[in-house]
């Protein structure tokens, strides 16, 4: 070893240290020893690589220690980074061959080991799962979508507002509230940031809330959390087909930038890739009306009795995942469905003109079955309107009189969505479950760790 001083470096900028004499600080991922050589795969959080000890050049006394270490012992390494075309990692294709090594703790029987595990119990070592290739992945794509969000937003001229977590009343239908103890009153926490989004743009113009928001669901599904991040665009003078416009630019964008800058953590995931890329303007859209026609004719069609049974729809239910599910598969975009039922919508959203019964809300549902991401509308400009719909939804007036405020004074057309984090990285991740799409998620039968 020269007197040459090392340089300290994250895994990730590996291919920009060929050559050159190394430390990096991270934890054995896996070791397999082959004879006179130990081959270490080392992760640091940035990235993954190859380790690799040659007991001739290191002596008995390192060369055995290192071989000793359980999986998840934590060390700092150092060595020369070469090129290996075989080397797994991430990124792939590089190693160090390690000159030195100091052992920062040595740890013995890490629960989760390379076999197979129950998903219940990597839920509960959540703590620790979240250190596995996969979820590290997962998590990585998710602070790129959300960056991939913010920038888009802020680009287009939108100002970032604030909502509140602690509201006095719903927007979303009362019966997935959690209510909160304030001192003598009750408060709920947010459903969205919607209709303080509502008062913001006639401030601003156009504006967006990025936060938790909180569902008291008592549905298990795989998509639904009770505590998830949405992100809320509200724009002023806006209509039902500008928002379909914005949308299908704003998700590409989203899609795009995320498989330029995490195509190495998605491919770790096996997604389709060619899927991801098939997502450009503009999306399909048809109405609510055209996607009970196309479900019954799906449900016509199929010989299986179970999914005979779980497409049952008439006109004017709402769809459920099965639903969702046969419908996207027919696209291979996303596509958006318009004009719902008035009955299945929140109250705020504006009627359809000449057909009461329908609104001018459109949902956007993700391709290969992942369904519903974005749910958005026009909402209702004219105060005598509003008042009646939240007469007929039964909410206590006194706590929406600010909302209709905004429809005496200089009202405009204007329409905004939510766009659900977890869902959005569980379609791009291309992965079964919404909980793995969070670092902690909070379920109907799960608040811990
Ligand atoms: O369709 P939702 O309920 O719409 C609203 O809350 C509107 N106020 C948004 C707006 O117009 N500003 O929810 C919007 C999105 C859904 O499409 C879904 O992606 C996500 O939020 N979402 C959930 N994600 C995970 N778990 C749940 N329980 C979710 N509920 C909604
Ligand atoms: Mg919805």
């Amino acid at each position: 070893m020269t007197t040459e001083i090392p340089k300290d470096i994250r895994i990730e900028q590996i291919a920009g240290h060929v050559g050159q004499r190394v430390t990096v600080r991270g934890w054995v991922y896996q070791s397999t020893p082959k004879g006179k050589l130990l081959f270490m795969r080392l992760r640091d959080g940035s990235g993954m690589t190859q380790g690799v000890a040659f007991r001739p050049a290191i002596g008995d006394a390192l060369f055995d220690a290192l071989k000793g270490l359980g999986q998840e012992s934590s060390l700092v390494v150092t060595g020369v980074v070469q090129e290996n075309p075989r080397a797994p990692g991430l990124p792939a294709g590089y190693e160090i061959g390690i000159e030195a090594a100091e052992v920062v703790q040595e740890t013995a029987d890490y629960p989760i080991t390379p076999k197979e595990h129950g998903v219940e119990f990597l839920m509960d070592v959540r703590h620790l799962w979240l250190r596995s290739s996969q979820q590290w992945a997962i998590m990585r794509v998710r602070a790129t979508i959300k960056r991939a969000i913010i920038d888009y937003l802020d680009g287009a001229g939108f100002l970032n507002v604030d909502t509140p977590i602690i509201t006095p009343s719903a927007a979303e239908g009362t019966s997935s509230l959690f209510e909160v103890d304030y001192f003598e009153d009750k408060a709920y926490l947010a459903q969205t940031g919607q209709l303080y989004n509502e008062a913001n743009i006639m401030a601003f113009g156009k504006v967006y809330c990025f936060g938790p928001t909180f569902r008291a669901e008592k549905s298990k599904t795989r998509r639904h959390l009770t505590e998830f991040w949405m992100v809320e665009p509200e724009m002023a003078f806006f209509d039902l087909d500008d928002l379909m416009t914005f949308e299908e630019q704003f998700v590409s964008h989203i899609v795009q930038t995320t498989l330029a800058q995490r195509r190495a953590e998605l491919t770790l995931l096996k997604r389709d890739l060619a899927a991801l890329e098939r997502v450009t303007p503009p999306f399909p859209r048809i109405s609510y009306d055209e996607a009970i026609e196309r479900l019954h004719a799906i449900r016509a069609a199929t010989e299986d009795p179970d999914l005979r049974a779980d497409l049952a729809i008439e006109w004017g239910d709402d769809f459920g995942s099965p639903h969702e599910t046969a419908l996207t598969q027919q696209f291979d975009k996303p596509v958006f469905v318009y004009g719902y039922p008035t009955q299945v919508k929140a109250f705020y959203m504006e009627p359809w003109p000449g057909r009461p019964e329908i609104c001018k809300s459109v949902d956007l549902l993700a391709p290969e079955g992942h369904g519903e991401i974005i749910g958005g509308s026009e909402r209702m400009s004219d105060p005598a309107v509003l008042t009646a719909a939240i007469e007929r939804h039964e909410l206590p007036m006194e706590h929406y009189q600010w909302y209709v405020d905004l429809r005496r004074y200089g009202s405009v057309p204007h329409s905004g969505f939510g766009l659900g984090l977890e869902r959005t990285v569980k379609w791009i991740c291309g992965i079964e479950h919404v909980r793995e799409t969070s670092a902690y998620p909070r379920m109907l039968k799960r608040m811990t760790p």
